[in-house]
């Protein structure tokens, strides 16, 4: 996944593009670029690896002029180098393309380009677009049916953006699969991948649609649609403050972002529960009242949360739930019938497995409920109805406050439906008074963390830990396990303490640390059986327990506490030293915590 931007307007168009590139660089970086128009020329400054050497290029060689467009790049076609960084340009320097998505054709489109003669320079899949947009005008000296040629030469997903000397007041862009918001500002106009790199500027956005066409300048934006014409696009007011990511003093966006979960869930649980009563829906959906079975599918840290829903809804609501991982629910042979719901759940809203998985759903006629992050993201708009999980932005490619953003909506979620379909167990008031203690429980766990700060220190320098739970909080032990090993790359493995006789304990020995999920809960003893496996063949136990349970801390080795709660809402509360956990040896490794090598916040390509 990369990241877009285009700014026309008065300001410096160096700082512009680069402060819109700092809140798109969680996108990609391993390389970026820029471009901007001014005397007769485009002028480029690109650069290989993070944005910070771009800002040094820049500030010994800024960019002039007032219309220009920037790139962040996660490679997927050509590795990353000086040629391969974007904006890619056409044979005579005329016109430059930003570009995020993947041209499915673009060999064969490039060959035709080298037999007509063009010069391509790069391995990548973008560097045809201006080449295409230059062929079809040196036919047409139509710029704008160029652009309109050229995209319907074009298959697979792409947001562009596109400058040119042909127009050298205008920046293009179109959208097709790959998210583009624009911006209306007074004397300027942006646009960018995601609100983040907009609200700097301009709080007004509209979120493009597939095969819209946007002309930006200076005091207009007009979009169209190349299948429909001309168009409206709603105008939103974006709240800047939920939407303003900075690290506000912390060293990482992880870190930051760890410590804003009380405050989330205590603002969702303000918003999702009024006069103990769950508020989620305007009106019920009314699939609600007649669905037998609930399909969860996502990926990663959302899969997990997936699987903590799972656990509930099938206890609470007494409905059978399947938890699939999106990239395989959307090739295996379904079997869905007309009372099957299918929920998605992903904090970008622009997972492609995922999203693919709600397309499958739609072809069977089935109702898709989302819980989404990111407002007006594609997830979203192609859903039934959707669930936005208000956890603002998450930089950090680890997810954490999106994580418990959406456990806290999956627990309402199976309340609500628990109610709905009239099973009176957990009394719902018991839960939601539980769940009202939640932020200062986690507010407390945070203010332990030098406590998981010296567990980190002790095991730091381990290659290799496992993590154990039962029961709902073997999703728990998944979510430590990825947690650690992609910002560390440490391999650790998430296990069912149960499965351990069936091979995993031959793994243990004194060079692998276990870490045991143990709150109290109905599985307390069986996983002190398992400490006491662990224990027996020199492992090092490192416990999650609460607060108080002196047995835990006889077993263990290591023990980190976890206020009491709720047995069902304890994965609310582990969530925090596991994040923290993983957190603290990346930190002590030397780790980039926020941008962890081959990985990228969002997986908007298969
Ligand atoms: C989690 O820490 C990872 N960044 C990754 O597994 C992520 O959860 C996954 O890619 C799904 O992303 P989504 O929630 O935006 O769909």
């Amino acid at each position: 996944m990369c990241g877009i931007i285009g700014y026309v307007g008065p300001r410096d168009i160096s700082s512009v593009l680069l402060s819109g590139l700092w809140k798109l660089e969680y996108r990609g970086y391993d390389s970026a670029g820029v471009a901007s128009i001014y005397g007769d020329e485009i002028h480029l400054r690109k650069v290989v690896g993070k944005l910070h050497k771009l800002a040094q290029l820049l500030d010994q060689d800024p960019l002039k002029g007032n219309v220009g467009i920037g790139h962040t790049r996660w490679a997927t076609h050509g590795e990353v180098s000086p040629e391969n960084a974007h904006p890619q340009i056409d044979c005579d320097g005329k016109i430059a393309v930003v570009h995020n998505g993947i041209i499915e054709n673009y060999i064969s489109l490039r060959n035709k380009l080298r037999k007509a003669g063009h010069i391509l320079r790069s391995s990548t899949d973008t560097e045809i677009i201006p080449h295409l947009i230059e062929e079809h005008f040196l036919k047409t000296h139509n710029f704008l049916s160029a652009i309109k040629h050229t995209v319907e030469l074009l298959e697979g997903s792409f947001a562009i953006a596109i400058i040119s000397l042909h127009q050298p007041d205008k920046i293009f862009a179109v959208r097709k699969g790959s998210p583009l918001v624009v911006g209306w500002g007074e004397t300027e106009n942006i646009l960018a991948s995601d609100i983040q790199a907009i609200v700097g500027i301009t709080r007004k956005v509209s979120y493009l649609e597939d095969d819209d066409l946007a002309i930006l300048t200076a005091n207009s934006i007009e979009i169209e649609n190349l299948r429909h014409g001309k168009v409206e696009r709603q105008i939103f007011l974006v709240d800047g403050e939920l939407w303003e990511a900075e690290k506000e003093g912390y060293p990482f966006f992880m870190l930051k972002e760890i410590h804003e979960q009380p405050r989330i869930v205590e603002r969702n649980i303000r918003k999702f529960i009024q006069n103990r009563t769950i508020k989620l829906f305007d009106d019920t959906p009314p699939y609600l009242h007649n669905i037998h079975r609930i399909i969860i599918q996502a990926c990663g840290t959302s899969w997990h949360a997936g699987y903590v829903g799972k656990y509930i809804l099938e206890e609470w609501a007494r409905i059978y739930t399947d938890v699939e991982i999106a990239s395989e629910f959307r090739y295996r042979a379904q079997v869905m019938d007309e009372d099957t719901m299918v929920m998605a759940i992903s904090q970008s809203g622009e997972t492609a497995d995922t999203l693919a998985g709600i397309r499958e759903a739609k072809l069977a006629h089935l109702p898709v409920l989302s819980l989404v992050n990111v407002p007006e993201s594609s997830i979203a708009r192609e859903s039934t109805h959707v669930l936005y999980i208000n956890a603002g932005p998450e930089i950090g490619v680890a997810s954490t406050k999106a994580y418990t953003a959406q456990l806290l909506l999956l627990y309402l979620f199976a309340l609500y439906l628990k109610d709905l379909r009239g099973f009176d167990k957990p009394a719902t008031h018991h839960i939601l008074e539980s769940l009202e203690t939640v932020p200062s429980k986690m507010a407390r766990i945070l203010d332990h963390s030098t406590d998981i700060v010296n567990i980190a220190t002790k095991y730091m320098k381990y290659n290799n830990f496992m993590f154990l739970g039962r029961w709902i909080n073997y999703p728990s032990a998944l979510e430590g396990a990825l947690k650690l090993k992609e910002i560390s790359y440490i391999h650790a493995i998430g296990y069912p303490a149960g499965e351990m006789k069936h091979g995993p304990l031959a793994l243990v020995d004194e060079n692998m640390p276990v870490v045991v999920i143990n709150p109290y809960t109905r599985v307390y003893d069986k996983m002190c059986a398992n400490i006491e496996e662990v224990k027996s063949r020199k492992g090092k136990v490192i416990g999650i327990a609460t607060e108080g349970d002196t047995k835990m801390a006889s077993l263990v080795d290591d023990i980190f506490y976890i206020p009491e709660i709720d047995e069902s809402l304890t994965p609310l509360l582990v969530a925090l030293p596991l994040q923290l956990l993983a957190y603290h040896i990346a930190v002590m490794r030397g780790l980039d915590v926020d941008k962890p090598r081959n990985l990228a916040k969002s997986v908007t390509v298969e």
